[in-house]
């Protein structure tokens, strides 16, 4: 099943709790919330008090996307705020394996994500452990970026080793998503859509979300 998770970096900040209620009447499965550092990425963005003050807001489940340098010592915290899924980086973290048992441990879901240059097989020691795959089809760091269609590749072959694997492993994609690639993207075997400018620009949500939707194609 496809699932659209919606990053509220490019929302209005200021409305924040109502921007994240129109994405779930909208049709939103998750909320992807973009964790930056200024270490790991060359931005900065919210992190777990913020995280708190949403999760009463909404029912939606909470995707976070740890885009920072040593995620395990931070665990404990973007748990305790209330998310459902923790995304951390290969590139990010000595000992990835730990990291996601401790995440696995607090009781969510655990997923792992790599930038456009990391090959493929970084993540395949991690395969057995996790729950999402995420593939950045921009470099990490901004929202409204162009996609980078030499993702496409590595999209398909991680689909391969998810199959391969014989788990119910979710592929995601995550950057520059819009109405006009998510075909492409899906047909390669990502099921798990993150799209942020492209939702918040077309002045209606639910109408954005049900495009993506629409012109997705299952093929897993
Ligand atoms: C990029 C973030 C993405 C991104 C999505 O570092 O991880 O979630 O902001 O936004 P768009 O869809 O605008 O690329
Ligand atoms: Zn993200």
């Amino acid at each position: 099943m496809i699932k659209i998770a919606p990053s509220i970096l490019s929302c209005d900040l200021s409305r924040l709790d109502q921007e994240v209620k129109l994405l779930e009447k909208g049709g939103a499965d998750w909320l992807h919330l973009d964790i930056m550092d200024g270490v790991f990425v060359p931005n900065l963005t919210i992190g777990p008090p913020v995280i708190k003050a949403l999760r009463p807001k909404t029912r939606l489940p909470f995707d976070a996307h740890l885009m920072i340098a040593n995620p395990g010592k931070y665990i404990k915290d973007y748990a305790a705020a209330g998310s459902d899924l923790i995304t951390i980086h290969v590139e990010a973290d000595r000992n990835p394996g730990r990291t996601i048992d401790q995440i696995k441990k607090a009781g969510l879901k655990a997923g792992i994500s790599l930038k456009p240059k990391t090959p493929a097989s970084r993540i395949a020691p991690y395969l057995a452990k996790v729950d999402l795959v995420l593939v950045m089809t921009v470099e990490p760091g901004f929202g409204g970026q162009a996609f980078m269609p030499a993702m496409m590749r590595k999209i398909k072959t991680i689909r391969q080793m998810i199959d391969r694997s014989g788990k119910a492993i979710d592929l995601g994609v995550d950057g520059g998503i819009t109405d006009q690639n998510v075909d492409k993207v899906t047909a390669s075997g990502a099921n798990f859509i993150v799209a942020g400018s492209y939702i918040f620009k077309q002045g209606n949500i639910a109408k954005a979300i049900k495009l993506l939707r629409q012109n997705s194609k299952e093929v897993c």
